[in-house]
């Protein structure tokens, strides 16, 4: 039996994961975001000491959770980045003081690689070629999974994060933070085609991203009415994430003859992105794998996944001085 334990510290959830033997056994989270609310946005300093104070009750809610004593572990892995600095250092502190007292292996491991990686617990080992979309607040990526630790950088976006311009989105529309989920909720009573938003560089052979562009235009739109139809324009804003999105994600899996698209991150929970890419998917032959969303937005469980994972391969723990990296660039 392989036990493996995950801490995911880089934004304002603190999440605490047990994998055992590639199952999901625990995934224990507690969240700051009421307290960022009322700023619209995370506080990093805030952040930081909300992990400090909630990291060992949520070690605690694992184990029970598990039904495991923390003696009970083969390894612990911690995301490593990137994320907030002060956040992540909570994180990998504990970690550290958790590996060395019970004298198990520390596996530092990059955070949207855990986004991908989370998926091998609901759907079995990735087939070699996967191709990845990951959307989170920070990040939108499409990559190449030929290693799940060390995804490749197809392209990615070359100004605002898909989650962050549903947060801006859901600013301006006066809905609340985070955005994204507010905004998807929202959109189910507009028209996705309400408002012909822009489809920054869609088609244009690349597989970069831009949303600035439609933020702009969302922005500009609002200030022109003197009536704003809230529910027309989160679904037409989401509809122009979701379209362009999946358009290039899936053109990424035919060029490059993958058979399989895995999506992570926080955006991967929206509703329109999850059905427009089995749509798309089904249509271009692909087969697509989403986690469920509480496993798409941050968690435990998806740093314990990616640990168990280089666990059950052999590699090479971490060095006793890694640190926490905020900027952490994947390869390309
Ligand atoms: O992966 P995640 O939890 O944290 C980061 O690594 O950034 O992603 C958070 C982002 C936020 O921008 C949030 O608004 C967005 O994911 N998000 C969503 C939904 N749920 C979370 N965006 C659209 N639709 C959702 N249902
Ligand atoms: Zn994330």
């Amino acid at each position: 039996m392989t036990v493996v334990l995950g801490i995911e510290t880089s934004c304002d959830e603190t999440g605490v994961g047990i994998v055992v033997d590639g199952e999901l056994r625990a995934n224990a989270i507690a969240s700051s975001v009421e307290l960022h609310a009322r700023y619209g946005g995370v506080v990093p300093e805030v952040a930081s000491r909300a992990h400090v104070e909630a990291m060992l009750p949520t070690i605690r809610r694992a184990c029970l959770d598990a039904g495991l004593a923390l003696t009970d572990l083969d390894a612990v892995a911690v995301t490593e980045g990137p994320g907030l600095a002060g956040a992540l250092l909570v994180g990998v502190a504990a970690a550290k003081a958790l590996a060395a007292g019970l004298g198990v292996p520390l596996f530092g491991v990059h955070h949207l690689a855990a986004h991908v990686a989370v998926d091998t617990l609901e759907h079995g080992p990735l087939p070699e070629g996967t191709i990845g979309l990951l959307v989170s607040g920070g990040h939108s990526s499409l990559v190449d999974v030929r290693d799940v630790a060390a995804p490749v950088v197809l392209g990615e976006t070359l100004d605002d994060a898909a989650g962050e311009a549903f947060d801006k989105v859901a600013r301006l529309l006066g809905l609340g933070f985070p955005g994204g989920p507010i905004v998807d909720r929202v959109a189910r009573d507009g028209s996705a085609d309400a408002i012909a938003f822009p489809r920054g560089m869609a088609g244009d052979g690349t597989y970069d991203f831009s949303f600035s562009g439609l933020k702009t235009a969302v922005a500009r739109w609002i200030a022109a009415q003197a009536d704003v139809p809230v529910a027309d324009v989160a679904a037409s804003f989401q509809e122009a994430v979701a379209d362009v999105l999946t358009q290039k994600a899936v053109a990424a899996c035919v060029d490059r003859g993958a058979d399989t698209l895995v999506i992570g991150g926080g955006v991967a929970a929206n509703s329109r992105l999850r059905a427009l890419a089995a749509e798309r998917c089904e249509t271009a032959g692909v087969r697509l794998r989403v986690p469920r969303p509480g496993l798409c937005t941050d968690n435990g469980a998806m740093v314990a996944a990616l640990g168990h994972l280089l666990v059950a391969r052999g590699a090479a723990p971490s060095p006793p001085d890694v640190g926490a990296r905020s900027t952490f660039p994947l390869p390309h």
